[in-house]
């Protein structure tokens, strides 16, 4: 059971106030009923709650996977620039919203933006395990000693100690890159040590959960259930 006005905030991402307000001038109808108090307790996933005449679909919790662009922050907002939930369309959006871990700002490819804080949780902890596939693209060639001492686990510059990694050769310079974990611009200081610059860094995959082709840059949609389900088989 909740209240109706923290059911109404949070469904259609408007403060506790106005919701409160909207409930006591007559907006909200619960079953059938017109209800003015803000307090009422009733069970969202069973009521059906009408806001203005619209149905309030119920949803404890939004998974949305972004196609993010270059150049766009990876936070939940910013006084200056823009972020990846300025992307993210009004219908979508939730108080909580934010990224499930960086990318840096020239990083493009898969993010996951959602307001449950243990789902994210379990995607970004190295404990986890989940393996985030990239393709990146050098300053020069990838050799086959490369990724022998990726698969044993490199030391980065400052002494930090990497898990091993997947790495394989796509082209001369373009590789893909499996990590389960996601140290600060870890891939770029991963190549640094073998004296390679990044050019470009795309997030393919997060578990086994793809990147879709038909998901441009830019765009974004909700998740499917199997979908989250992939995110944790690797
Ligand atoms: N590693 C990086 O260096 N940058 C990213 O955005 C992700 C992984």
């Amino acid at each position: 059971m909740q209240r109706l006005d923290k059911i109404i905030s949070s469904q259609l991402n408007i403060s506790r106030s106005i919701a409160r307000n909207d409930i006591r001038i007559g907006k909200v109808f619960v079953d059938g009923q017109l209800v003015r108090d803000p307090s009422f307790q009733t069970n969202p996933e069973k009521a059906f709650i009408k806001h203005c005449g619209q149905p309030v679909g119920y949803k404890e919790y939004v998974y949305i996977l972004l196609n993010k662009p270059k150049g766009v922050l990876s936070a939940s907002e910013d006084k200056k620039r823009e972020t990846v939930v300025d992307l993210i369309p009004e219908t979508l959006r939730r108080p909580n919203i934010a990224p499930v871990g960086r990318l840096d700002k020239d990083t493009t490819g898969l993010l996951i933006l959602t307001d449950d804080g243990d789902f994210a949780h379990r995607v970004i902890s190295p404990k986890k395990n989940v393996v985030k596939t990239y393709k990146v693209w050098l300053d020069g060639e990838v050799t086959e000693e490369m990724c022998e001492k990726f698969a044993e686990g490199i030391t980065l510059a400052d002494g930090t100690k990497c898990r091993p990694a997947e790495l394989n050769i796509l082209e001369d310079k373009v590789a893909e890159i499996k990590i389960s974990e996601g140290k600060y611009h870890q891939i770029k200081r991963m190549f640094g040590t073998a004296g390679l610059g990044v050019d470009g860094l795309e997030r393919r995959a997060i578990g086994k959960l793809r990147l879709p082709e038909n998901l441009g840059i830019g765009q974004c949609r909700e998740l499917t259930k199997p979908e989250l389900e992939q995110i944790f088989s690797n």
